[in-house]
C-alpha cells in the first residue's frame, strides 16, 4: 500500500496520504490501511503520538468518488466506518497537518484531533449538501458545537471553502504556518508530546473527551446510516456521475 505511508521513529507514528495524482481522495483501501495502523499504534507502547498528514500542496480531496459509486461502503465494520470509528476513539494525541485542499472527509476527520496545523494555502470544505449527502464523522454534531450554529450552516449547507485563517479563528485549527513548514512543525510538536509521560497524556484526553464520547459514536452512527442510504440515491448518483464526467450536477430531479 503506497498510497499511505506509515513510518514509526522517536515515539511518533506518521500516516501520510501519498496518492497525489488522485489529489489524495481515498479509497475503501486506504480507510482500511489507516485504521489498521491506528489500531496498530494504538496497541504499540513504543508509539505514543501519532500525526496525519498530506503534501504541502493537498491535504485530502476526501472519498474517492469512483469508489464510492462503485463500491458504496456496507455496514458498520466497513474500512471507512473503522476508521472514522478508529480516529475518534484514539486514545493516545493524534495531530495533523494540513495543507491545500481538505475535502469532506479531509476535514472532518480533523474534529477528532487533538492539534491540528494548517499552512496558509488550506481550504477546508464539507460538500455534502453539493453531492446529494449528509455529513459524516459527527461532524453534524462537532461543527455546530465548535463553529457555533449560523456558521456550521454555512460550511455544511452552503458547503463552500474557508481559508486556513477563519479555520484559525473557529478554533478548528492551533496555528497557521508556510505551507513548506507545516508537517515539519506537526512533528516538533508530535516529539514534544512524545517526551511526556503517556499515562498522563492518555488520561487527560480521556477525561476533555469522556463526556461527549457517547454522542459522538452514536451520531456517527445515525449518520452513517443515512449517508449509506443517501450515497445509493438519485441526488448523489447524479452528483458523482457529472464529477466523472466532468460536468455540472443537474439536481432538477431530486
Ligand atoms: N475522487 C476521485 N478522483 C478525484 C477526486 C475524488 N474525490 N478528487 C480529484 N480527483 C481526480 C480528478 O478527477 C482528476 O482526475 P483526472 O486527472 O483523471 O482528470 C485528478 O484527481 C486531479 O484533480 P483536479 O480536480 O484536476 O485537481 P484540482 O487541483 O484542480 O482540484 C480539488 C483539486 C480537490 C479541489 C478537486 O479535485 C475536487 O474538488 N475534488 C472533488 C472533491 C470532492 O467532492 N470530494 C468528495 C467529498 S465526499
Amino acid at each position: 500500500m503506497t498510497d499511505i505511508l506509515t513510518h514509526a521513529e522517536a515515539g511518533v507514528m506518521t500516516i501520510t496520504l501519498n496518492r497525489l495524482d488522485r489529489k489524495n481522495s481515498i479509497t475503501s483501501a486506504m480507510y482500511g490501511a489507516m485504521a489498521d495502523s491506528l489500531a496498530a499504534a494504538e496497541a504499540d507502547a513504543s508509539i505514543r503520538v501519532v500525526v496525519l498528514q498530506g503534501h504541502e500542496t493537498i491535504f485530502s480531496a476526501g472519498n474517492d468518488i469512483g469508489d464510492f459509486l462503485n463500491r458504496p461502503p456496507a455496514g458498520t465494520e466497513s474500512p471507512v466506518f473503522r476508521f472514522l470509528r478508529g480516529i475518534a476513539t484514539f486514545p493516545k494525541p493524534l495531530l495533523a497537518a494540513v495543507c491545500g485542499p481538505a475535502v469532506g472527509v479531509g476535514t472532518t476527520m480533523l474534529f477528532h484531533c487533538d492539534l491540528v496545523f494548517a499552512g496558509d494555502n488550506a481550504a477546508f470544505s464539507m460538500p455534502f449538501v453539493n453531492l446529494g449527502l449528509c455529513p459524516e464523522a459527527a461532524s453534524s454534531l462537532l461543527v455546530p458545537q465548535m463553529f457555533g450554529y449560523h456558521r456550521a450552516a454555512e460550511a455544511l449547507l452552503l458547503g463552500e471553502p474557508f481559508m486556513a485563517e477563519a479555520a484559525l479563528e473557529a478554533g478548528l485549527v492551533n496555528r497557521v504556518l508556510p505551507p513548506t513548514e507545516a508537517n515539519a512543525y506537526a512533528q516538533s510538536q508530535a516529539r514534544k508530546l512524545a517526551g511526556k509521560p503517556i499515562s498522563a497524556l492518555v488520561e487527560t484526553k480521556r477525561l476533555m473527551k469522556k463526556a461527549q464520547q457517547p454522542a459522538v459514536l452514536q451520531q456517527m452512527g445515525e449518520e452513517g446510516a443515512s449517508f449509506g442510504r443517501m450515497l445509493r440515491e438519485p441526488a448523489a448518483r447524479e452528483a458523482f456521475t457529472a464529477f466523472m464526467e466532468k460536468r455540472k450536477p443537474d439536481f432538477s430531479k431530486c
